[in-house]
């Protein structure tokens, strides 16, 4: 039995290192994450047909490394929805967890990945501010996935570890014990980082710039979508500065960009940031890298006229890694090249080049879908190569099934 094992371990390993000996760029074939360069992940994405895993990127450009002198309105941030809910958790409770889940990885590594917004549902819950998905408005161990303040910890560690980012939470707010949040955020020492609710812009204003905030340390934007807690907790109420699409099936529809319903209009200028989202009421991780791609762009644009011409500050999808290319991650870059330069990505922003100078040709908004992948071959992996490759797979295979 472990002999069997090793030789199966040393034939995978040997055709990991036969096939695919150097880094891959985004759209190349690869067969693990890490045969892909840095920012890329290697997969399918099989609602789109694409069956042959690929390279596709799981990380923008960071804004803030190109100009931090910006407003904080003009940059735009990669968001996950449900951020907290990962795929395969079980509940802090020891619960199994029987509640849809929206992520595949953690907040830390999230962050690491150039997440700057964490959509987070918090709740009363055992004694406590957990995450949690509700059923019929209340937390149960099996909905319920970790205490809110481990979670904010690694959101505290991560601020502290990186001095000139900025880290947006949007809670769904459950909370009704007295000063919950409050305390929750003291708790886990954010408190130090927090941008106050009175340098909020309330008529359509610029925010204060980057570089301001990062000097004043003022790091940690945080709304609430319960009114009442910017008067009694100095939280920002969200769509008093937010405008916001529809969230779920209703803002799925191609061609249209209506607001939520807490939300005034997404023309409205007067609330100085604009949020996106772009997923499905059910969560569905087999569907995300399709609707991450073309389809995301697309909703972007059409947001962006329904904005009075404004490129969303925050753009929130499930499944943030997936994609069949580019993505969220893209989709966030597109957003900061027009915010940042005036140009179709921000990977073509120059240091010190006016605005709206840009590369010629210009970076297409919309990409073509990515390049087909029938033609089965590397430069270094000819047909004789594959034919062993398939072979060596299909008795290792074998193998497996007789242990
Ligand atoms: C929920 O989990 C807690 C902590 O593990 C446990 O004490 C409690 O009995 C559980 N409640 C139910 C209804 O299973
Ligand atoms: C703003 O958008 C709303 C739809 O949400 C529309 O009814 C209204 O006419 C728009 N206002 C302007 C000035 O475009
Ligand atoms: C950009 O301009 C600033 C100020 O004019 C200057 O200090 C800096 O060296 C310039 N950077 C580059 C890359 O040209």
């Amino acid at each position: 039995m472990e002999h069997r094992l090793i030789f199966v371990a040393t034939l995978l390993s040997t055709i990991s290192l036969l096939d695919l000996s150097s880094a891959r760029e985004e759209g190349q074939r690869c067969i693990k994450n890490s045969d892909c360069d840095s920012g890329l992940h290697c997969e399918t994405c099989v609602a789109d047909g694409n069956v042959v895993p690929k390279c596709t990127r799981i990380k923008p450009i960071s804004p803030i490394s190109q100009v931090q002198t910006l407003p904080f309105n003009k940059y735009s941030w990669l968001t996950t929805h449900n951020s907290f809910a990962r795929l395969g958790d079980r509940s802090a409770t020891g619960s199994l967890i029987i509640a849809p889940t929206n992520q595949q990885d953690s907040i830390t590594e999230q962050l690491n990945n150039g997440v700057r917004g964490l959509m987070l549902d918090m709740y009363d819950f055992q004694n406590g501010i957990w995450l949690c998905h509700s059923f019929g408005g209340n937390c149960y161990n099996y909905t319920s996935f970790q205490p809110a303040i481990n979670v904010l910890k690694e959101i505290q560690a991560f601020l502290q570890a990186n001095p000139s980012e900025i880290v947006t939470i949007i809670i769904e707010d459950y909370v009704t014990s007295p000063k919950g949040l409050t305390k929750v955020f003291d708790a886990a020492g954010l408190r130090k980082f927090w941008f106050p609710v009175s340098r909020m812009p309330k008529k359509g204003g610029d925010w204060p710039t980057v570089a301001d905030m990062i000097q004043k340390n003022q790091r940690l934007v945080v709304f609430t979508s319960k009114r009442a807690k910017e008067a009694s907790e100095g939280i920002a109420y969200e769509w008093n500065y937010v405008v916001e699409n529809q969230y779920g099936k209703g803002g799925m529809v191609a061609g249209s960009c209506p607001n939520r319903a807490e939300s005034s209009s997404m023309n409205t200028t007067s609330k100085s940031l604009v949020l996106v989202n772009y997923f499905r009421d059910a969560p569905d991780i087999t569907q995300a890298c399709k609707d991450n791609s073309d389809a995301l762009l697309r909703m972007v644009n059409t947001c962006y006229d329904a904005s009075s011409k404004r490129w969303p500050n925050f753009i929130a999808v499930d499944f943030y890694k997936r994609s069949d290319g580019g993505g969220a991650p893209k989709a966030t870059d597109v957003a900061n090249g027009h915010l940042v330069c005036g140009c179709g990505t921000i990977a073509s922003c120059k240091t010190n080049v006016s605005f709206g100078v840009c590369p010629q040709p210009e970076a297409e908004v919309v990409p073509r879908t990515a390049p087909s992948t029938t033609n089965f071959g590397y430069s270094n992996t000819g047909p004789v190569q594959l034919l062993w490759l398939f072979g060596t797979l299909l008795v290792t295979l074998l193998m497996l099934f007789s242990l």
